[in-house]
């Protein structure tokens, strides 16, 4: 028998005995610009990455869920059934998915069968990517259509993020599940936090790179001050509404903040209302710049933006520091800054084609001197959103 009969054969098996086996990808995201404001009631500007999870599923006869990672840090199998879906921290990575699975029975989702599935991303862990957005929404979408249950796909990406704040327990914004479920290929995305309205903007970049610096510096945000910041930001939001009418920080304008600002007694919540305000309207004003054509004020914007999330956030650490502050140096490097929840992770440049070489080398060299650590950059790929993939037998 020659090859081709063999697979043929093994397909036919697969067909006849049930084994089919679906596949699917979402991506992870980089933000451009519009940092802490989505769970204040802001804009953000972010993009879907071409790099993501992949994830095949197989259902089963039984109700027994095994979940299996070709590279994340929990080596074996994770074995747990449909009656007994519950966050445990030795699941590790697994509960990411659980909770998907979680959020969607408690909706009342009717997924009645067991299933196996197999994970394998190429983001890497802890670079402020998004990659438990992604393993969410690829799991959003791969029960969605193994089980048929014909939720629209902004409700995935809500469901996705009820996953992450309620059985993770990390208290994220709607931004990075908004981004891997909503990407549009060569786009950014401005959304409207507060109402979910969005616009996809066409990034016509001609001669300009995106470029990701990965400080290698890993960020959790589940441990860091990320649970802290939002809690500031609600307490300046409530000290404005003595006052003001506002739902959100995020319905400010610069005026009127700064008209108002002493209403928020604590210095430290003053200035995290602050960066939340700015940093909105940098959003709004960046985008427009965009849409012109002019991406030296866009680079200018995500600049100010960077020294607004070190100075008056206080999300930024001395690595992602060292790799904007350098990047500023090089010229054509038209912006730069830290992108994510921060404490580590990542930081994104605007940068000119033939600049490139020199903002690795230059970066490179001086993150390395002055943290001991290395750097990695990828030129980034705009890509689509979560999705079914071809079929495997
Ligand atoms: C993390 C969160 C997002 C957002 C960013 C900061 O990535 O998951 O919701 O708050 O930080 O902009």
């Amino acid at each position: 028998m020659n090859q081709m009969n063999q697979i043929a054969l093994r397909n036919k098996f697969n067909e006849v005995f049930k084994k089919t086996k679906l596949y699917f990808f979402a991506p992870g995201r980089v933000n451009l610009i519009g940092e802490h404001t989505d769970y204040n009631g802001g804009h953000v500007f972010p993009c879907a990455l071409s790099f993501g999870t992949h994830v095949v599923l197989c259902k089963r006869d039984d109700r027994k869920i095994r979940l299996h990672s070709l590279n994340l840090a929990h080596q074996g199998i994770i074995e747990t059934d449909l009656d007994h879906v519950a966050f445990h921290r030795e699941q590790d990575w697994a509960n990411y998915p659980l909770g998907v699975l979680h959020v969607m029975q408690n909706r009342g989702y009717n997924i009645d069968q067991g299933f196996e599935m197999l994970f394998w991303g190429n983001i890497p862990a802890g670079a402020g990517l998004s990659s438990s957005a992604s393993i969410e929404l690829a799991t959003a979408v791969a029960l969605n259509t193994a089980f048929q249950l014909n939720i629209p796909q902004i409700e995935l990406v809500k469901m996705g993020q009820e996953a992450e704040n309620k059985f993770v327990g990390m208290n994220c914004g709607i931004m990075d599940q908004f981004a891997s479920g909503m990407g549009k290929e060569d786009h950014a995305i401005l959304l409207d936090c507060n109402t979910l309205q969005y616009e996809y903007v066409p990034l016509n970049l001609k001669g300009i790179s995106i470029v990701i610096i990965n400080s290698n510096k890993k960020h959790s945000l589940v441990n860091s001050g990320y649970n802290d910041r939002r809690r500031e930001s609600e307490n300046a939001l409530k000290a404005l509404q003595t006052k003001l009418p506002i739902k959100a920080l995020g319905e400010l304008s610069i005026e009127e903040f700064e008209k108002h600002k002493d209403l928020i007694k604590d210095p430290i919540e003053q200035k995290r209302a602050k960066h939340a305000v700015y940093e909105n309207q940098r959003t709004l004003q960046a985008t427009e710049c965009l849409r012109k054509g002019d991406v030296e004020t866009f680079g200018k914007l995500m600049n100010q933006s960077h020294i607004s999330l070190r100075d008056d956030y206080e999300v930024s650490c001395p690595e992602l520091d060292v790799i904007a502050e350098t990047a500023w140096t090089v010229p054509g490097v038209l912006g730069a800054r830290m992108t994510g929840g921060g404490f580590g992770g990542s930081a994104v440049a605007l940068v000119k084609d033939s600049a490139v070489k020199q903002l690795i080398d230059t970066v490179g060299k001086t993150y390395t001197q002055k943290t001991g650590l290395k750097a990695d950059f990828y030129i980034a790929k705009i890509g689509g959103p979560a999705r079914q993939m071809e079929k495997i037998y």
